[in-house]
């Protein structure tokens, strides 16, 4: 069913009160009936979207968290009892901002569960990394995406996560379908979300799986649409959008002249690279290719590859010496903090000290399977079939399909580099021209000052954050927050001295 129009909802609303049985179509005033019955009792009693609602108190946490919903929705579009079910958390808009909006986050990998940007990055809730000898301190986020829309975590592909899935997945495109094949189930439940603005958002590797779920929901409009999916643009940080040699290789020795002394790479060290990748113009050549517009063709020099040298990597192994080093943010300090989510960051193995394995009852009390352990990443659970990566393939289609397309890049990640981006755009071909036409240089501000500069133009909009690194609404919580204001066009520009407008 579509987004119901003025006339339908009052015929529906009239229906539903004198058919006491019939299923509502606006959403419940749930803490109303709270205070007659026991959310369990709602839970055991609804056959609709109510038996997805969670307590407000969480173990572990001294507050009440907003209005939730969490747990499990199958991918199979016409099975819902399909056993391959993925994990989800949604946080409605608290008051009517946002309320035309709904916004799904996905982390990387592929593999990454998406709790870590649910809990750590732009979540109602985070849970920071903390100092040894003392003790994780959870808050209320002011910069969560909630405040801006109806706002969903999924752990995606399956066996991502909480996630369950019994088969591996083929591909992007086969994470396009499980992904969209979900949000048809979804949409049936919360079915008050049909025909709502829809944005899918998130970072790293998810800058290679949003662009190839975009585009196959906007190839099959009618399809999605029927079915209340109203797709309307995406977001991607940090993304795995391009190849290397844009994303790590191009870029990478400027990069490695930008933040000499953060890398620790001495003059000596600089030099020697210098003069191995000099006849290929690999020390300048962000400088002599980026040009607005672009000259023509960006072409990697030729006898050069990543074979012959890698210019990252060798510059990388001056840095991998340092005390305390982070590739999310090589600004990270010594000592190394501890992460609630568990250290190290990636593992593929379980750890002990998590929030989810060890917070008795947490993950019961937020819809997960509390038999499952939970990992950061896994790596079980998708084949690799070559298909070319977004810029070289569906993301001119996905920027000419959307209202509005943002690509962000935080410059203190050392693994996917801005710069990189920046080349990847200016050798893509979209809505009739090749990059941008104009240097970037609008100013992003929050009240904290200049953090980055922004630019749009046919429907991109590319952002450089200079004070995050590869978790950019972690690193930078108010210009992350704003960013997704701005996606949404709840702000027209990025300029403004404030947090919020
Ligand atoms: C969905 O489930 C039906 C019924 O079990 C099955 O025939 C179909 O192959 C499944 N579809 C997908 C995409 O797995
Ligand atoms: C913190 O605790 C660890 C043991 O868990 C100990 O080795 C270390 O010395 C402590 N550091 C401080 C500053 O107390
Ligand atoms: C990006 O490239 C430009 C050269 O065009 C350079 O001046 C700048 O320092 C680079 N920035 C980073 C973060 O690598
Ligand atoms: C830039 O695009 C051209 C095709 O227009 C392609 O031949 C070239 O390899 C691309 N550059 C890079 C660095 O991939
Ligand atoms: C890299 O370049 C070398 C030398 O030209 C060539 O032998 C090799 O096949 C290239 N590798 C790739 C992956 O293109
Ligand atoms: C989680 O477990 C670790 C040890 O396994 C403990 O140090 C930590 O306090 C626990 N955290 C919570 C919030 O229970
Ligand atoms: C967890 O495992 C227990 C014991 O095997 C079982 O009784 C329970 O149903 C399982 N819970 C879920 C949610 O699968």
């Amino acid at each position: 069913m579509k987004f119901l129009g003025l006339t339908q909802w009052v015929l529906a609303a009239l229906l539903a009160s004198v058919a006491v049985t019939a299923s509502p179509v606006a959403p419940h005033d749930l803490e109303a009936m709270l205070e007659t019955r026991s959310l369990e009792e709602i839970r055991r009693s609804s056959d609709d979207y109510l038996k997805f609602a969670l307590k407000r108190h969480l173990p572990g946490l001294d507050f009440k968290i907003p209005r939730s919903y969490g747990g499990y929705i199958s991918v199979n579009a016409t099975n819902s009892a399909d056993e391959r079910q993925l994990y989800f958390f949604y946080t409605p808009p608290e008051s009517d901002v946002g309320d035309d909006d709904v916004v799904i986050w996905i982390n990387g990998g592929p593999g990454c569960s998406s709790m870590e940007g649910l809990w750590q990055e732009n979540g109602p809730v985070i849970f920071p990394y903390y100092a040894a000898n003392t003790s994780v301190k959870p808050y209320l986020n002011p910069y969560s995406t909630h405040k801006a829309a109806h706002a969903i975590w999924i752990d995606q592909p399956g066996n991502t996560g909480f996630s369950k899935a019994g088969l591996e997945i083929q591909g992007y495109g086969g994470i396009a379908k499980d992904f969209s094949g979900f949000l048809v189930n979804f949409f049936k439940e919360f079915e008050h979300l049909q025909g709502k603005r829809l944005w899918l958002t998130g970072e790293s590797f998810a800058g290679a799986m949003i662009p190839y779920i975009a585009h196959h929901i906007y190839e099959h409009p009618k399809y999605y649409n029927n079915r209340g999916i109203n797709l309307k643009g995406i977001h991607i940080n940090d993304p795995s959008w391009a190849d290397n040699t844009y994303m790590e290789q191009l870029p990478a020795f400027e990069y490695a002249k930008h933040y000499q002394k953060t890398l620790t790479i001495t003059d000596a060290e600089l030099a020697k690279v210098e003069r191995k990748i000099k006849k290929w113009g690999l020390n300048t050549f962000v400088e002599d290719h980026l040009k607005y517009p672009p000259k023509g063709p960006i072409k990697a020099p030729s006898g050069w590859n990543s074979s012959v040298y890698d210019v990252w990597g060798n510059l990388l192994s001056f840095w991998n010496g340092a005390h305390c080093s982070s590739v999310y943010d090589i600004t990270a300090k010594c000592p190394s903090p501890l992460d609630p989510l568990g250290y190290p960051l990636d593992a593929a193995s379980p750890s002990a000290t998590n929030i989810f394995n060890n917070i008795t009852g947490f993950k019961a009390a937020i819809g997960a399977d509390p038999n499952r352990t939970w990992v950061e990443c896994t790596s079980d659970n998708w084949v690799d079939i070559g298909e070319a990566l977004p810029q070289a393939s569906v993301m001119p289609s996905v920027i000419e399909n959307s209202e509005r397309v943002i690509i962000g890049g935080g410059d203190r990640d050392v693994l996917l580099l801005t710069n990189g981006s920046k080349l990847a755009i200016q050798n893509m071909t979209w809505s009739g021209h090749q990059g941008f036409q104009v240097k970037p240089s609008g100013v992003l501000r929050t009240a904290a000052g200049q953090r980055g500069t922004y630019h749009n133009e046919r429907g991109l909009t590319f952002i450089e954050y200079f004070y995050a690194g590869h978790m950019v609404p972690q690193d930078d919580p108010a210009a992350g927050f704003k960013t997704t204001k701005y996606l949404l066009g709840q702000i027209k520009k990025l300029s403004n001295p404030s947090n919020t407008s």
